[in-house]
This record gives C-alpha cells, sequence and structure tokens, in this order.
C-alpha cells in the first residue's frame, strides 16, 4: 500500500522493466491474489497491446491457464487483419479442457478470421509414442507452425501449483522442489536463475525455440508468482511482461 501511494504506476513499471532487465513492463492496479477481476484487466491490457504488434500474415503462439483463458475472452472479434493463425505452444498439459492450450487457440483464432490448429496430444505418453506423433503429417505441419510463431502470448505460474495441478508424480515433486524450482511456462519448470529443473514430457515449443521468438508476452499477476517471473525474465531479455501491483510491489521486496 506503501508503495502505491508514493508511486505512480508508471514509475512502476519504469523500475520493475529495470530490475528485471525486460523490454517492456506493464502493469495493471491491484493483486490478483485478492482480486479476480484484476485478471480480466490484464486479459485486455495484453490484447491492446497485441494489437499494437500484430501485422498480416502473423502466427501467435498461445498457452493454456486461467490468465490465457481470460485474455482469450478479452479479445475483440476483429476482420482488420489478414491470414493470422494462432496455434497452441504445447500440447496436451493437464485434463481440464477450458483452459487447455487448444480451447484458447480455437477462441482466439476465431476472434482474429477463423484461422486455428490444435495439437492433440495425450498425456503421459511413452518418448517413442512421441517421437511417433511428431511424424505424423498433420502434427508435423502445426509443428513447423508453432517454430514459426511471430507472437508467443504465455500464462506463467508457480512450479508447485503446476505441479499439483498437473498431478506430477509424488517423487518428482520433491526432486523439483529439493532444486528450488519456482516458476513453470509452456511445460518447463525453472528456480529462481531459471535454469530449467524439470521439463514436461509432450510436443511444441522447446526452450531454443522461445528464446529465438520475436515478440513473447507473459502475461502474469498476483504477489505469489512474483518469484516465476523473476525465473522467466532470466531467461528472455526481450519479454514483454504484463502483471499487477500485487507481483510487482513483492518483486521490489525480493530484489
Ligand atoms: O498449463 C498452461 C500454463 O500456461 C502454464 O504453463 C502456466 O504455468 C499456467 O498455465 C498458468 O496458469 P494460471 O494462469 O491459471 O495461473
Amino acid at each position: 500500500v506503501f508503495m502505491d501511494e508514493i508511486m505512480g504506476i508508471s514509475e512502476l513499471e519504469e523500475k520493475i522493466k529495470k530490475k528485471l532487465g525486460i523490454k517492456k513492463v506493464i502493469i495493471l492496479p491491484g493483486n490478483a491474489d485478492d482480486d479476480s477481476l484484476v485478471i480480466k484487466d490484464i486479459g485486455k491490457a495484453t490484447y491492446k497491446y497485441l494489437t499494437k504488434i500484430i501485422k498480416n500474415d502473423y502466427i501467435i503462439g498461445v498457452t493454456g491457464g486461467n490468465t490465457m483463458l481470460e485474455f482469450a475472452n478479452c479479445c475483440h472479434e476483429t476482420k482488420k487483419y489478414e491470414n493470422i493463425l494462432v496455434v497452441p505452444a504445447r500440447g496436451g498439459l493437464g485434463k481440464e479442457v477450458e483452459i487447455q492450450s487448444n480451447n484458447i487457440a480455437a477462441i482466439i483464432g476465431k476472434k482474429f478470421g477463423g484461422n486455428y490448429k490444435l495439437l492433440h496430444v495425450p498425456d503421459n505418453v511413452t518418448e517413442e509414442t512421441l517421437n511417433s506423433l511428431i511424424l505424423e503429417p498433420e502434427i508435423n505441419k502445426t509443428l513447423n507452425h508453432i517454430q514459426n510463431v511471430d507472437i508467443l502470448v504465455f500464462g506463467v505460474g508457480r512450479a508447485d501449483d503446476m505441479a499439483r495441478r498437473r498431478k506430477m508424480l509424488d517423487s518428482d515433486y520433491q526432486y523439483i522442489m529439493s532444486k528450488g524450482a519456482v516458476g513453470e511456462a509452456f511445460g518447463y519448470y525453472f528456480n529462481r536463475d531459471g535454469e530449467i529443473i524439470y521439463e514436461t514430457s509432450t510436443i511444441g515449443i522447446k526452450l531454443e525455440n522461445f528464446k529465438a521468438i520475436k515478440n513473447t508476452i507473459g502475461i502474469v499477476g498476483g504477489s505469489r508468482k512474483a518469484e516465476a517471473i523473476l525465473a522467466i525474465s532470466k531467461i528472455k531479455k526481450d519479454l514483454v511482461l504484463v502483471t499487477d501491483e500485487g507481483a510487482a510491489n513483492k518483486i521490489c521486496e525480493l530484489i
């Protein structure tokens, strides 16, 4: 509260941008941990930013989660852009259909003209099965699009929350916690320094692809996710972060 009183939002944005050493920070008032409406504001602000950078023929990659679903719902139906393709960044992470990247890609794809691809991958399949899946022509085409995304909009979670949401084996959970995992994004679990601790076995975007994407927009609110933001900011210096005051103030306490 003290912070809000002495500092305006745009100053706070500058401060967080410098602390994290990333390209751009957009901060919405409030704390998503206490007020779920803040996530809506993050969704709206993300759409606004997206419309500033999107161009005809762009491929947009998206991930899943509640924040991404809010963002999808905040996108307007528009015919302004030609030949936009929306793809899920990674296949099958979890059972909740509504917040899966496939559903989110479909919602956003329909709003931008109807062009989207889905990536159906069953959970917990062997390496062998994944290797043969990627040879399937349809899947292979989608994977090619994924490797060429122009803009990635993605959610970021806490490692502990995401491991539980995905019902990670207890032994794996103990392992990632002992290694200091704090954040999760597109299937990777990271420690505070942005080092990979664990990778969910699925297909789609790889960390090397992520690092090469021109426009990445991480959307993540709530003070509980501050450490996860530190982790992802270590990996991608040209990241655009859309977050809230709750997370921003917590980051100020941490670094
Ligand atoms: O499962 C998809 C995903 O984008 C994760 O990579 C991320 O950690 C999580 O969702 C964020 O979810 P939420 O917005 O619900 O916290």
